[in-house]
């Protein structure tokens, strides 16, 4: 048996790549169903001001197709609180990066204070969106230089 029932983590996974499978695979471990939260593109450009390559749909279908995701729902809030009370999810993951981080101690004590535990996933290092769109900059600027 697990020792959760619910879980729940919120990303964009945009350019869906090997740090998300991680991100899931792992979350699984520790819950009967998982839900995920993706960013809607609306949400994506209001907060890093920058588009996404992947729409929402895509994205969605993507990560909704992954064997370790019971559920798929559209997220357009940054407060982990409003989806809590949502979902009602007995845990909530994110990648360790953010361990110890001013906004994830105080979203922790939030989400504690609910009887919701946070599970801090080790993170994948060497990969992340942000990796792969720098990489093609740096490709496409070699292929126009040829
Ligand atoms: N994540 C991870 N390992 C990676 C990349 C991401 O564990 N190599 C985790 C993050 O910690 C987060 C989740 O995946 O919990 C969603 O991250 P997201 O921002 O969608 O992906 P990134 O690749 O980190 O995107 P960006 O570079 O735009 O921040």
């Amino acid at each position: 048996m697990k020792k959760y029932n619910k879980g729940f983590t919120v990303g964009t996974f945009d350019m869906f790549h090997v740090g998300h499978l991680n991100l899931f695979r792992q979350a699984k471990e520790y819950c009967d169903f998982l839900i995920v939260g993706v960013h809607s593109d609306e949400w994506v450009m209001k907060c890093k001001n920058r588009p996404t390559i992947i729409s929402y749909d895509d994205r969605a279908d993507i990560v909704s197709s992954i064997k370790y995701v019971d559920q798929v729902v559209k997220n357009e809030t940054r407060s982990k609180m409003e989806a809590w009370e949502r979902y009602h999810f007995d845990v909530a993951f994110i990648g360790d990066d953010w361990k110890g981080t001013e906004v994830w101690n105080k979203i922790e004590k939030e989400l504690n204070s609910v009887g919701c535990d946070v599970i801090y996933i080790p993170y994948t290092k060497g990969i992340s969106t942000t990796q792969i769109r720098k990489t093609l900059g740096e490709k496409k600027d070699k292929i126009e230089a040829k």
